[in-house]
């Protein structure tokens, strides 16, 4: 490496374009703790597991030994029963809430963990990477090393969060969705009681509270950590009393997804019974995700499972449809591609989370309104295998400019471009590596 190591101020822009690339790659080498890389110094100080995926693809631009150990120290935390969770906490650090102690899901033969799990993208990262990879004979020993983890992963989500078998699996929590704060969750969560016990944050010590969820939000987020931990974890009694239970379209769609890409990986490298397995698990998905198209709306939306309600809120993950491979039939193609278009005409700078005219609508606050340079990914990756090319190049446009303009950041408004949230950000400069850095979208 030859320029410099100093960090990118969190605003900082990036515009010079040549030195894009190495700026991008000082971020994820500062923020290398070892094997595995934190989301942004300060706000989050852990692994986290759907960031990894991204930030391993964003490795596997530059050091691919690097980029599949990524996923090797993700896989640490991962528990007996094959659920992978949303932190690993490989270090000890008392700057962020809520940390081990309170997850109170140490020992076992993890790392400490948090108790919940995260979009799985794993699968089809992980697939992504064999076939980019330049060193062959690493990426099919990782690949073998790593499919046992991601078949027992993905059971998991099977048995224990769908098993009545309906063919879509549940959140606990809204953390669970990766849109932690996003107006889908409002109804759900408003049935789960406020804790009434003292806590203190640590989010808004590193970000503007205006940007970060609501206090109210923070008091349920609490309470149903408390009561997994009080439940000792047990997924029979999780799944009939916990008062939050929600089938996420945008969850289920990259499970589909993912599912499908570990039945081809499983293929590929002679799991022949995984393979079959998954098949079949991915065909009772793709049938169950049409129960969650709402005709009001002409979008995919989440289903409350424990008050048996579409929650018809209007939120990007619709919009994962085509990441899933679900917008076959012309018309829901159609449908979704007018609604993209009616959305991305209103916000210049990317897609926003939220609808713009939703009353939920707040262009600053983290999950309501912001666009996601990550997210804008998945969803372009998605339009352009559906043949979509303009739209998923329209992304990757306002994307590269969001960067260009705002730096490595968390999240931007869509509105003026301004970024917010954590500076640094890994998944930013992953996806500023292996997607922005091309002239193309795909
Ligand atoms: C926030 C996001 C979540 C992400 C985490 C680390 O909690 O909502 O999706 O994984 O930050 O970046």
């Amino acid at each position: 490496m030859t320029s410099s190591t100093s960090a990118t101020p969190p605003g900082e822009p990036v515009a010079d374009e040549a030195n894009r690339g190495e700026r991008a790659r000082q971020v994820l080498i500062r923020n290398d703790r070892g094997g595995y890389t934190v989301p942004s110094p300060g706000l989050y100080p852990f692994q986290w597991n759907w960031d990894s995926a991204v930030t391993a693809l964003g490795w596997m631009t530059f050091d691919e030994p690097r980029a599949w150990r990524e996923l090797d120290r993700l896989f640490e935390g991962q528990w007996d029963n094959g659920m992978v969770p949303h932190i690993i906490f490989h270090v000890q650090a008392d700057t962020y809430f809520p940390g081990p102690a309170e997850w109170g899901a140490e020992g076992g033969n993890h790392s400490p963990t948090s108790s919940i799990s995260q979009p799985p993208l794993a699968a089809t990262m992980v697939r992504m990477m064999s076939e980019r990879a330049r060193d062959g004979a690493l990426a099919d020993r990782e690949v073998t090393r790593l499919l046992p983890h991601l078949l027992a992963w993905h059971r998991w989500w099977f048995r224990d969060r769908d098993p009545d078998k309906t063919g879509l699996v549940v959140t606990f929590h809204p953390w669970e969705s990766g849109l932690d704060n996003s107006p889908a969750w409002d109804a759900p969560l408003a049935a789960v009681p406020p804790t009434t016990r003292a806590y203190a944050r640590r989010d808004t010590g590193f970000v503007d509270a205006a940007r970060r969820p609501r206090q109210a939000d923070y008091d349920r987020y609490v309470y149903l950590m408390d009561f997994f931990r009080q439940a000792k974890f047990d997924p029979a009694r999780l799944y009939a009393e916990c008062p939050y239970r929600v089938a996420d379209f945008g969850l289920n769609a990259i499970l589909l997804r993912a599912t499908e890409d570990l039945a081809e990986l499983c293929r590929r490298y002679g799991e022949l019974g995984g393979a079959e397995e998954m098949s079949v698990a991915a065909g009772r998905s793709r049938q169950a995700l049409d129960d969650l198209w709402s005709e009001k709306l002409g979008a995919y939306v989440s289903r409350d499972t424990r008050a048996g309600r579409l929650l018809e809120a209007r939120t990007l993950s619709t919009f994962l449809a085509w990441y899933g491979r679900m917008a076959e039939s012309t018309e829901v193609d159609r449908q979704l591609l007018t609604g993209l278009n009616e959305w991305t005409a209103r916000t210049p700078h990317g897609l926003a989370s939220t609808h713009p005219d939703a009353p939920e609508f707040d262009p600053q606050r983290y999950w309501r309104g912001p666009a996601w340079p990550h997210m804008n990914w998945l969803i372009a990756r998605g339009l352009a295998d559906a043949g979509h090319r303009e739209e998923a190049a329209a992304l990757h446009k306002a994307t590269r400019s969001l960067i260009a303009n705002g730096g490595f950041r968390e999240y931007f408004n869509p509105m003026t471009g301004e970024g917010y949230g954590g500076g640094d950000f890994s998944w930013t400069a992953a996806v500023a590596l292996f997607w922005c850095a091309a002239e193309s979208s795909s």
